[in-house]
């Protein structure tokens, strides 16, 4: 265990980390779901739910790996050892492999369409039409589409390979300030096109009618996916943590820099998808099928697609190097494997399994098991029911079953005075750890496998959901008497 690899600063840490939390969900993902459920209304809900249940779990689940020095079987084998728990520690290793499984996929288009960039093919694209034809023909290609794929999984495995300081910190202490760069750009070019303001005002004034019980969960499910939770993949950062560090601060860190790049990246492309008049609500293709139209009206839009591309292969690296090392920590920490022959070998295997997703856009567009592709299967599993699964499982264990006294003593390490300070603090986490996010999980749980749709549209969830988190609130402070 001595010499287990440990991050060489808290800064890189928290780099690593923010970069495993921003990636394609926070600039595919997130603009698009925003622009389809109401914009500023949405982002509300959605930075309530990573406030009051995302960072909670969040400290949580870092505190985990940096006490057990563990991935996240070897955690919950180390604090409980009961099968049960194990067993959850195990879906957090097969999640990462499900979710990189496709995520390479999307993060080979967006190599692609550097390569598209480059050739000037969107100088052609007159409107969203033209272009997701042209999106179409592109993943309908069995070649562009695998061998995109697999470079990007041969990418993340070299960042692997070299380890957690010469690989995944300093991999991530390069590109991290590269993304924010670009993003910035980006930001200044779409805020300074003319009709700018159209697209902010969308972002900020909130139309509340747009809001229901539904989109709710999709903030909330979202919240889990863009922090990187349920998995156990902070977990394992974590455990490359020494107790020197201080977690609850470096957890509000990430969570602050991911919703900030979040925001950032709604600005940017709002503002350019206003400016050129085209649709907020165009779902997932608003970035394959509307931003190059954009891009292609823009004087130098070449330029630009290619930054933005670029921006978004970056983000995605630094997460899946985080996917690929739940996997890799597993196989080291339990099975003693060699490092770099558990990244040659799963990484392998991750991209076979990704392949089925690839061919989900040509070749297996119409094998559907249970009623859908390879692809969205991937997707549906990992986001709807391994993250929150995991996610809720998690703030139970630490809640509830590892023994609150010892957590208390964990959570204290690195920064005894700020707990001295504000009790409050740790009052409200308990209290969050323990109800709210079970319960707020578990609504989101049945409504992903349907169980709630009938009953769904005759309550208003937002009242139950305000309810539920004014009682938590009345319990907090009545306690504090
Ligand atoms: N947080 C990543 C994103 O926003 C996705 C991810 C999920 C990464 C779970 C690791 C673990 O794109």
């Amino acid at each position: 265990m001595n010499n287990r690899e440990h991050w060489g600063s808290k800064a890189g840490f928290i780099l690593a980390a923010a970069g495993s939390a921003i990636g394609l969900g926070n600039i595919w993902k997130f603009p698009y779901i925003a622009g389809e459920n109401g914009g500023a209304a949405f982002v509300f809900i959605y930075l309530i739910c990573i406030a009051l249940i995302g960072l909670p779990v969040l400290i949580a689940e870092i505190m985990m790996g940096r006490t057990t020095q563990r991935n996240p079987v070897g955690a919950f084998k180390k604090l409980s050892g009961k099968p049960f728990w194990v067993a959850v520690g195990s879906l957090g290793v097969i999640a990462g492999f499900v979710i990189l499984s496709f995520y390479t996929v999307i993060a080979g288009w967006s190599i692609g369409y550097i390569v598209e960039a480059l050739k000037g093919s969107f100088s052609q694209f007159s409107d969203p039409g033209v272009s997701s034809a042209y999106f179409e023909s592109q993943v309908g290609n069995v070649t562009w589409i695998v061998g995109y794929h697999t470079l990007f999984s041969f990418l993340t495995m070299g960042v692997v390979f070299a380890g957690i300081n010469k690989g995944i910190e300093k991999g991530s202490k390069i590109m991290m300030p590269v993304l924010f760069f670009l993003l910035i750009l980006l930001v200044i070019r779409g805020v300074t096109l003319p009709g700018a303001e159209k697209g902010l005002a969308f972002l900020w004034s909130p139309d509340w009618s747009k809001i229901s019980g539904q989109s709710v969960l999709i903030a909330l499910g979202h919240a889990f996916f863009t922090i990187s939770l349920g998995m156990g993949a902070m977990m394992t950062y974590g455990s490359y943590l020494s107790e020197k560090d201080h977690v609850p601060s470096a957890a509000l860190q990430i969570v602050i820099l991911d919703t900030f790049i979040a925001l950032l990246a709604g600005i940017a492309i709002f503002s350019s998808v206003f400016a050129m008049g085209q649709d907020p609500a165009a779902g997932p293709g608003l970035i394959f099928h509307t931003l190059p139209v954009v891009f292609a009206k823009m004087p130098g839009g070449v330029v630009w697609a290619v930054l933005f591309f670029l921006l978004l292969t970056v983000a995605a690296l630094t997460s899946a190097i985080s996917l690929l090392e739940v996997v890799v920590a597993y196989f080291v920490d339990e099975r003693k494997w060699k490092r770099q022959n558990a990244v040659m070998v799963f990484g392998f295997v991750v991209l076979l399994i990704g392949i089925p997703s690839a061919l989900s856009f040509n070749v297996m567009k119409d094998v559907h098991f249970f009623g859908k592709t390879w692809f969205d299967n991937a997707d549906y599993l990992a986001s709807n029911i391994l993250l929150p699964g995991g996610g809720f499982f998690i703030a139970i264990f630490v809640g509830w079953i590892w023994g609150f006294d010892t957590v208390l003593i964990e959570l204290k390490k690195g920064s005894e005075s700020l707990f001295d300070k504000y009790p409050i603090v740790i009052k409200a986490w308990k209290i969050f750890l323990r109800f709210l996010a079970p319960v707020m999980i578990f609504v989101v749980f049945l409504h992903s496998v349907d169980l709630l749709e009938s009953v769904w549209h005759q309550i208003h969830m937002q009242w139950v959901i305000i309810i539920i988190q004014v009682a938590i609130l009345i319990k907090l402070f009545h306690k504090k008497k």
